[in-house]
Order: structure tokens, then sequence, then C-alpha cells
């Protein structure tokens, strides 16, 4: 099979951001994971230079516009290097191989009456690079809600293109091919949009002179959208190079919502005038925002440093994140906080802990050798199961160009298999003669289970699968996709290695205050000590959740106003406490622990948004937090002057 992805190319007026690389990293796992489906891949991405804006930004660095581009695009290249982005090709539009192929097509389509000359007056958006009708406008201003900036009056000769001709029979495909653009959101937004009529396309300027020149009226210049939309097939060499051939019809181009319009109304439209197929899926995802909720770009200049990020994290980290982070058909948020979260969680403390936790107990118990294994048993057909399961739905998920929820399901299969180290609590068994072959069979499916974990996460997070080869003693061949949910692939007798942490913690205590930092290193080194002994004497850890479910819980500070026993109990005390200036009442466990008058006064943790429910006929509105352990308990509280209401997080 082959398989033919595409990223919008980008315009390099100024360097690549988070959001530009969101779109890349999306593509370059989908064309990651082809691959390892043994598919031919071509993935192209590159840069759009011949707009306006390149020329107004060269003109304010008082550059010349080739000069300029040529080293914003370096950027754009070490950034997709610095990533691990794989393209099969960069195209630029200032290339010979491009503006050939779009004169080509412009002459046809002027030949073939699809494009004319006549006047256009009206209003250009140069940061969208659109042109507006009047009646378009919104306050005299550009009409695009993210946009929203001046527009210039244009009244120049200008060339065509017969869009409105087309509208029809652009309809009748979209209807007939339900998957054509996605997600079904964006699609429904289109059949709108080209409900609402479509207008013949400017498509010449004369007033600058920065743009593929069209070949029969060289006074214009060709308008960036028709001149860049080609770029998918100019760098497949159309009309015969051979890679024309095998790869087109594209089989996804992925872009941001902003810009699916030209994607599936402008791009369609000269496919069908000049008798191509379409491609096979328009795929828009939404945006990264910032915490303060607004789009992350270029021009609003709430940009970071996307080199600095990655030296900081890595770029493995910043992939993971960024491609989990963004669920279909809704915006993610940004912010450094947010990344540093998931690392330590996910990657540090569920996916790396697993690896070094398991590995460390082979060292310890069989001297690093990777044993034969004994009977599975129950804990370990749920496993195999549940990979076969979470494949499946990788699979699915991935073909619909969805990375977040593939990495959901990849998790959902590392968290259970955190859970059996729990369950099957090796130290244990290391105790007991007679349980050498259980030993065995568990410390085996251990290295099977890194070993799914390392083809799974692979294409999202392609240094992590040579890392954990070079753990296991095996070089790439251990990787392969088809393998993902097939056991007894590792041989035994082979030596592994601890090995440095996959994910080193990010010290985190830099966004607590300076007691609080204290407590977290202390926590941390405890868990380090000594991983596999956790969860001994006390209660098991429960299931994992993410810090969305966590998120759900709204912690407040309330301080107890009165508190008396309920009358017939010896447990049940009964609390108000006011919180967010409102008085509840509370129901808690705790009248064996405490006098009322011991109580008053206090500020307790409160989980305020709990459903209410009766105890003894009382409503209790909520519940207050304490620790306990065996005999001993103590109601949490917190010695600052903090309002009533205050957030606990
Ligand atoms: O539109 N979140 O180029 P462009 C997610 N040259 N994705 C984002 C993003 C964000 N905050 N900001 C940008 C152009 N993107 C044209 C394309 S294609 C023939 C011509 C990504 O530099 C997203 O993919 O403005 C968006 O569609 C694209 O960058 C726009 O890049
Ligand atoms: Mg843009």
């Amino acid at each position: 099979m082959k398989y033919y992805i595409t990223t919008p190319i980008f315009y390099p007026n100024s360097s690549p951001h988070i959001g530009t690389a969101y779109t890349t990293v999306a593509a370059d796992t989908l064309a990651r994971y082809h691959r390892m489906l043994g598919d031919q891949v071509y993935f192209l991405t590159g840069t759009d230079e011949n707009a306006q804006k390149i020329v107004r930004t060269a003109e304010a660095n008082n550059m010349d516009p080739k000069v300029y581009v040529d080293g914003v695009v370096e950027r754009f290249k070490d950034l997709w290097r610095a990533l691990d982005i794989s393209n099969d090709d960069f195209i630029r539009t200032t290339e010979e191989r491009h503006q050939r192929v779009v004169q080509r097509i412009f002459t046809k389509l002027y030949e073939q009456g699809d494009i004319y000359k006549s006047e256009y007056s009206g209003w250009y958006c140069t940061p969208c690079e659109t042109f507006w009708m009047e009646n378009k406008l919104v306050d005299g201003k550009c009409p695009n809600p993210d946009c929203g900036r001046e527009v210039e009056l244009l009244k120049e000769e200008s060339y065509f293109f017969k869009l409105s001709k087309y509208q029809g029979q652009l309809l009748k495909y979209i209807e007939d091919h339900p998957d054509f653009i996605q997600p079904v959101s964006r699609r429904n937004e289109m059949i709108r949009f080209i409900e609402g009529g479509l207008e013949d396309l400017c498509v010449s300027r004369t007033t600058f002179q920065w743009g593929i020149k069209v070949p029969f009226d060289p006074k214009h210049v060709v308008y960036v959208w028709l001149d860049a939309l080609i770029n998918y097939i100019s760098a497949l060499g159309y009309p015969d190079g051979e890679n024309y051939h095998s790869f087109w019809p594209a089989d996804v181009h992925i872009m941001g919502k902003d810009i699916v319009r030209f994607h599936a109304i402008i791009w369609p439209i000269i496919l069908m005038a000049i008798g191509l197929p379409l491609p096979k899926v328009v795929y828009g995802h939404g945006w990264y925002l910032s915490k303060d909720g607004g789009k992350i770009s270029k021009s609003r200049g709430n940009v970071q440093d996307s080199f600095a990020l990655i030296q900081r994290y890595g770029s493995d980290a910043i992939r993971y994140f960024l491609l989990r982070e963004m669920q279909v058909g809704s915006d993610g948020t940004y912010s450094e906080d947010n990344v540093v979260e998931r690392l330590n969680s996910d990657l540090a403390n569920d996916f790396g802990n697993f690896v070094s936790r398991s590995l460390a107990m082979i060292v310890k118990y069989r001297e690093g050798i990777i044993p034969r294994p004994a009977q599975d048993g129950a804990l370990e057909m749920e496993l195999k199961v549940l990979s076969q399961e979470v494949k499946k739905a990788v699979d699915k998920s991935l073909g619909e160009c969805d990375p977040a929820t593939a990495l959901e399901e990849i998790w959902r299969f590392i968290a259970r298999c955190n859970k059996y180290v729990d369950e099957t609590a090796p130290w244990a068994l290391a105790k007991q003669e007679d349980q050498k072959d259980r030993l065995d069979t568990v410390l085996y499916t251990f290295v099977e289970c890194i070993r799914i974990m390392a083809i799974m996460t692979a294409p999202f997070m392609p240094g992590v699968p040579g890392k954990i080869c070079v753990l296991l003693g095996k070089d790439d061949k251990l990787i392969r996709w088809e393998e993902a949910d097939r056991w007894g692939i590792m041989d035994f007798g082979i030596q592994v290695k601890k090995g440095e942490p996959l994910f080193p913690r990010i010290d985190i205590s830099r966004y607590f205050t300076e007691e609080g930092a204290k407590n977290v290193d202390e926590n941390q080194k405890e868990s380090q000590a000594a991983p596999q002994e956790r969860g001994h004497e006390f209660e098991p850890i429960k299931e994992e959740i993410s810090i969305d479910d966590f998120a759900k819980i709204d912690l407040r500070i309330g301080k107890i106003l009165s508190a008396e026993k309920v009358e017939k109990t010896d447990k049940l005390m009964k609390l108000e406490v006011e919180v967010a200036g409102e008085v509840r009442t509370i129901v808690s466990g705790i009248a064996k622990h405490y006098s009322g008058d011991g109580l008053v006064g206090k500020s307790v943790v409160l989980v305020a948004n709990l459903k209410p429910t009766k105890l003894r006929g009382i409503t209790s509105q909520g519940m207050i937090l304490a620790a306990s352990h065996g005999d001993v308990l103590e109601v949490i509280t917190v010695d600052k002057e903090l309002p009533g209401g205050a957030r606990v997080k």
C-alpha cells in the first residue's frame, strides 16, 4: 500500500512555533506508523514563500525577501530535525520545480476558460492572505473571527478563477464521500459554506512583483493560495514524475481548522478543473491556545522558543505532550506547566517507572538474565487480551488521524502493566522457594510488556524504542508493529540492563513555595529508594487517573463554624462549614477522634463538588479530608490564614 501525507506549507515570515510543530508532529506520527505497517510512505512538508506578508516582513527587516526567507527556512528545517520529523521531501514555493507546475496549471485553466481576466475591487487581508467582499467585513475589518485586523482596498486588473462553475460538482463529491472532510464538524461547516454560494476567486495581483509570474501576462503574479496548494503535486513532479504516479492522490492533507476552507474548496476545484483525482482526506485539527485562551500564533507574538523547550524536556516529551493534549474536534491548551505535568506523570511515573522498576527486579532477582517463563496464569492472559484490544483501538484511532485517543489507549495498557506489578508482588514471590517458576513467568512477562510499550509508542516518540532496545540487549528489529499484540517474542537467557531512567522527572519544586518544595523532594526520595516495596503494608494504590480526572475534584478550604455528634451514633459528627460565603452541613465519620470543641475554628480541606448524600436523615453537602493509618486519624488542616473557599490544588 502507498501512503501520501502532507502538512500545510508554512509561511516563513518568522520562526516556527508550537502550533506549527503540532501539525508536523501529528503528520510525522502517522507517517511513521504507516512505515511500520509496511506501507510505501511519502511525507511532505515545506514553506509557502510567495505571499505578500513575506515581502512586508522582509521589508520591515530591511532585507531582500529571498535572503530573508532563506534564513527562516533554515530555522524550520532545524526545528523539524530537532523534533525527529521524518519528512521525505521539503518543498519551497520559490523553487523552480514548483513554479513551473503552477505556471503550467494557470495557463491550462486560462486556455480552457476557467480563468478569465476582469477587474477586482474589494478588500484584502494580508495576515490571512484572503480577499473579502465589502458586505462580508465586520466593522470594516477582516471577518475571520481569529483575525479582525485591518483590510486594504484593492482595485486592480485581475484574473479570476470560476469557482462558481464547480460548486454543484464539489457539493455532490462531498456528499458522496463522507470521509473526505474530517472530522465531521468541519465537514458540516464546509457544506454550509458552499451552499451559501461560491464567488469566483481573484487569482492574480499586480501591485507587487514577489511571486510566480502569470506566464502570458507577466505584470501579474499568481495569488498565493492558488500557488501554494499546487505544492502537493509539484513536489511529486506532476505531471510525469514517478512519484506523482506512485503517490497521487494524497491519503491525508492534515492542517489546522483555519485553512480547511482552502483545502476543501479551492484545492478540490482546481483538481476537478484539471481532471485530477481528489485527495482522500482533508483533516482539520484544532488550535493550540495559550493559557489565556488566545491562539498561539506568530502574528500574536505569544510564541515560546520551541528550541529551548526541546532542549529542556527532549523531543519525545514535547511530541508526547502535543499529541496527547489535542482532542479531536477541539482546541488544546499549551503551557509549560502542563508539559511538565504530563512528563512527570505519564512519562516518568507511568511509562519510565514501569521500565526501570521491572528491569531492576530482573537484575535483583535473576542477575539481569531474562528467565524462561513457566505456565501463564489468569493475570498474564488478561494482559494478552488487553494488548490485542489496545492495538486494535490504536489502529483505529490512527486511521482516523486521532493520536490523542491512540495514546490514551496505550496508557490503558501501561496502567494495567503497573497494576500487574503490584498484583504479582515479585518481592514477595522472591522470598518463597516454591514460587521460583511463578517469579520467572512474572519477570519474563515484564520484558514482554516493555517490548510492547516500545512498539506501540514508537510512532509517537521515535527516540524511545532505541533506548529500550539497548536496555533489552536487542537491536531495533525488535520493533515490529505486527508484534505489538503477540507474546512470547523475547528470547530468554538474554542480559538486560537497568540503565538510566527513560524520562527523568523534572524537579517541580520551583512551582511550589519553599516549604512545599521540601516535602515534594522528600516524597521523591522515598519513592525512588524502594519502588518495589511501595504498597507493602498499606492498601494498594488505586488504579491511576489522569490529571484531567483529578482536575474534576474541587477542593476548597472550609472553616468549621460548629461541630456536634450526630445522636445515636458513635462515629458521625455534624459540621457547619463556611466555604466561599455559604454555610454547608457536612456529616463526617470522625466522632471517635474529635470532640466538637477541638474542631471549631479549624481550616479544613473540603471536597466541594461532591454529590450531596443523606446520612442518618441529614443531607451532607461535601466531605472533609482526613489522613488515617491503623487507629490514628487526623483531619487535614491548614495553618496559614486562608479564607473559606480558597482553592486547594
Ligand atoms: O496558512 N495550533 O501557513 P501558516 C495548531 N501558508 N496549529 C497551528 C497553530 C496553533 N496555534 N498555529 C499554526 C498557512 N498552526 C499557509 C498554508 S498550505 C497549501 C498553505 C498550524 O504558516 C496549522 O496547521 O499560517 C495551521 O493550519 C498552519 O499552521 C498555518 O500555517
Ligand atoms: Mg496563519
